[in-house]
This record gives structure tokens, C-alpha cells and sequence, in this order.
């Protein structure tokens, strides 16, 4: 499963690649504006750090699919023809996916709620579809039950779409889906940096330092021996 960063804050993006083998970073309007500066300011921004390689996913604004597939043009146009286009998985949406991926953008599907959004979406041309998994769970739902029904369709059919999870709350959420083998997971930071954040961890840890300096004095490490 590749594990990106769901956020535009490029410090936070930096720490968490320092630590974390992560296969890129994923945006939405709202993530954007919370970043409170141009968007494409900000996209490039991200680009230029992760690289042409890593992924990169931003989302049209337009209502239309005639303005979507302009903006999803736009995108790739400031941030590189591999960056993925996301689009909300709507009647409007699904004309503009088609097209697009006709063209051959890449596209990942988002606001998915339901497993019927995602099977059009992947038959649009969709390559990624994105699940709420934590507002799924909000409505009264099971968002990692929704998630793994998505998975089932695009397995049995054998459609070329995969999940990008999103929306997640906690860690177990995505081992959960690390564990049915979705394709992708988009996480933000407060959940990132605390994946390994355990007192056991890191008493074992300290225990080991500790046991090693009492054979070789404060502060020496292997280096040193
Ligand atoms: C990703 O595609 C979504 O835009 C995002 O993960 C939503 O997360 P939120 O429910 O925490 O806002």
C-alpha cells in the first residue's frame, strides 16, 4: 500500500519525509486554503520538494465538467503532466473523467461516499478512487467496511482502479486497509507522527542505550567503541 501525506504545509511535508518512506503528497480546496497562500504557489512548492516522480495530487474547483476539464488542463499545465487530477466523483465529474482520461491524465476520483460513486468512477476512467473513510464513519457508516466493499468491485470486476483511502482518523483505520491490500492511503500529519507513538517503544529503546552506556560510559555509541 503507498502511504501519502494528505496537507499543503510544506514544513510539516518536509518532516515527515525526514522520518517516513512516503510515496507522496495528496491536496483538496480545503487543504489549500488553510495554507492561506496561492494555490499554485503552494502546489509547486510541494512539487519541487517530492520531485517529478513522487505523487502529487490537486483537485478542480469548477462545478462543470467543460470548466473541470479546464482546470484539471490548468493543473498539469503549472505542476507536470504525471500530476494526479482529482475529481469529485458527481454526474458533472464522471463527463470530465472520461474525457480526460481519454487524453490520458491521470485521474483520482474523491468525495466518495458510497461503492456505486466509485464503480462509475473507475469505469470513467478513474485510477484512484478516494474514500472517506473517517466522514463515511461520521454519517453512521463503517467508512473501512465502504472502503473494503470498493475494493471487492474493482477486484471481481478486475477494473484498473484502486483505492486511495483518505480521511483517516486514527492508524488502526489504515492497518486495517494496509491489511486488505488497498492500493494507497492518504494520511495527515497528526495521524503520521503519531504511527509510532508508544511508550513500550520507546522504553525498550532507552533501555537498550542505557544497558549499552553502562558498559562503555555516557553518551558512547558504537562509533565510539
Ligand atoms: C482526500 O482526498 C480528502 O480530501 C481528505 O482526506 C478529506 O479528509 P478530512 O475528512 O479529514 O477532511
Amino acid at each position: 500500500m503507498k502511504l501519502l501525506i494528505d496537507h499543503a504545509d510544506i514544513d510539516k511535508i518536509r518532516e515527515i519525509y525526514r522520518y517516513y518512506p512516503v510515496d507522496g503528497v495528496t491536496t483538496n480546496p480545503s487543504i489549500l486554503a488553510a495554507a492561506g497562500r496561492p494555490p499554485f504557489e503552494v502546489l509547486r512548492e510541494i512539487r519541487d520538494f517530492i520531485g517529478p516522480d513522487a505523487e502529487l495530487h490537486a483537485q478542480v474547483i469548477a462545478r462543470d465538467a467543460a470548466g473541470m476539464v479546464k482546470d484539471a488542463k490548468r493543473i498539469t499545465k503549472e505542476l507536470g503532466m504525471g500530476t494526479w487530477v482529482k475529481i469529485p466523483a458527481v454526474p458533472e465529474g464522471f463527463a470530465a473523467m472520461r474525457e480526460l482520461s481519454a487524453e490520458g491524465l491521470r485521474i483520482t476520483a474523491t468525495a466518495i461516499y458510497t461503492p456505486m460513486q466509485a464503480y462509475l468512477a473507475a469505469k470513467a476512467g478513474a485510477l484512484y478512487a478516494a474514500v472517506y473513510i473517517n466522514r463515511v464513519d461520521n454519517m453512521g457508516f463503517d467508512g473501512v467496511k465502504v472502503a473494503k466493499e470498493i475494493h471487492d468491485i474493482y477486484t471481481k470486476n478486475g477494473m484498473d482502479a484502486g483505492l486511495l483511502c483518505a480521511s483517516f482518523k486514527n492508524s488502526q483505520q489504515v492497518l486495517e486497509l494496509a491489511e486488505y491490500g488497498v492500493r494507497a492511503a492518504t494520511v495527515g500529519p497528526d495521524v503520521i507522527l503519531n504511527f509510532v507513538k508508544n511508550a513500550a517503544i520507546t522504553s525498550a529503546v532507552e533501555d537498550f542505550i542505557r544497558d549499552f552506556e553502562g558498559l562503555t560510559g555516557p553518551g558512547k555509541t558504537m562509533s565510539d567503541c
